[in-house]
């Protein structure tokens, strides 16, 4: 756990905020989610609704996608506390820390309301995860800045990922829109962790490494806490909207491969040096079982479909 924030690395690294901070608020726009939620689609529940799966026509693993990322938003209030432990309440940095939590309520906002509206969610259900997932208040707590860096810029793409491909499962254009633009924004909030880490990593190439390796091998996608979490996972998976494959070709290689050029860090010490051969064969493996996993889910798939007559 970060217990405070590293004062010297925070200073050193002020006007990287600043820049990042200033690159951040010059590259979003303002958006609003009451001009996103389809209200001509909802009604008023009855007190004693029940909800069935037909009250809106979304595939399961779809359905499981938007109950895992809406629970995941909601979980804010713990990942804000990580945030400014790591990065404090001081200059561009604890600015970035409120932007950034700003950002993201908007996020549960948005989903919520469009599900509520659109019933693809039972909301007793949705309501009573939510209850337990905050009370539970688990989240990651990566113990020094490099790794809190190194997890959320992973973290940060992966929630980008897995709403945007959420988002083109759905055949509701209303929700299409709407998982897109919040997939945009964590696609910004990636942008700004990535290039703070690689910042570190002039600085400090080894505790970066290290940092990458320790947040790689540990990674899960966010998720601990909500109820019936591996299920909801292996269906998101089983769709092709976030799993091992994706996670290697769409998160391992090209940022910690090609941006973070893993492979050419110089100046690294002896630690340091083993965490990046550890690395390194790590994502080989990640990318050879996520292939694996994948060709054996499209046999599955093709075995299932009927014959042609
Ligand atoms: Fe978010
Ligand atoms: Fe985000």
């Amino acid at each position: 756990m970060v217990n405070t924030p590293d004062q010297d690395l925070l200073e050193t690294l002020e006007a990287t905020a600043q820049r990042l901070l200033d690159r951040h608020l010059s590259a979003t726009k303002e958006w609003f989610p009451h001009t996103l939620v389809p209200w001509t689609q909802a009604e008023d529940y009855e007190p004693d609704y029940e909800w069935e799966p037909n009250d809106a026509a979304i595939p399961p693993a779809v359905r499981s996608a938007l109950f895992v990322n809406v629970l995941t938003e909601d979980n804010l209030p713990y990942y804000f506390r990580d945030i400014e432990r790591m990065f404090g309440r001081d200059g561009a940095w604890g600015e970035w820390v409120r932007r950034w939590t700003a950002e993201e309520g908007r996020h549960g906002m948005v989903i919520n309301t469009y599900l509520q509206a659109t019933r693809a969610i039972d909301p007793v259900e949705l309501e009573r995860a939510r209850m337990i997932q905050v009370q539970t208040g688990a989240v990651p707590e990566p113990p020094t800045m490099a790794e809190g860096l190194a997890y959320v810029s992973l973290q940060e793409l992966a929630t980008r990922i897995s709403h945007f491909n959420t988002g083109s499962m759905l055949t509701d254009e209303v929700g299409k829109k709407i998982m897109r633009r919040v997939a945009s924004d964590e696609n910004h909030h990636f942008l700004f962790y990535r290039d703070a880490l690689t910042a570190v990593m002039e600085i400090d190439p080894s505790s970066a490494v290290i940092a990458m390796e320790k947040q790689t091998t540990d990674f899960a996608m966010p998720g601990v806490g909500i109820p019936g979490f591996s299920g909801h996972a292996k269906a998101i998976a089983d769709a092709g909207i976030y799993d091992l494959a994706i996670h290697h070709d769409q998160i391992l290689q090209p940022v910690i491969m090609r941006d973070w050029a893993l492979e050419s860090i110089e100046g690294l010490n002896a630690e340091a040096e083993e965490s990046r051969a550890r690395l390194v064969k790590y994502i080989g493996r990640v990318g050879k079982v996520g292939r694996r996993l994948a060709a054996r889910r499209e046999e599955k798939a093709a075995q299932l479909e009927p014959a042609p007559a």
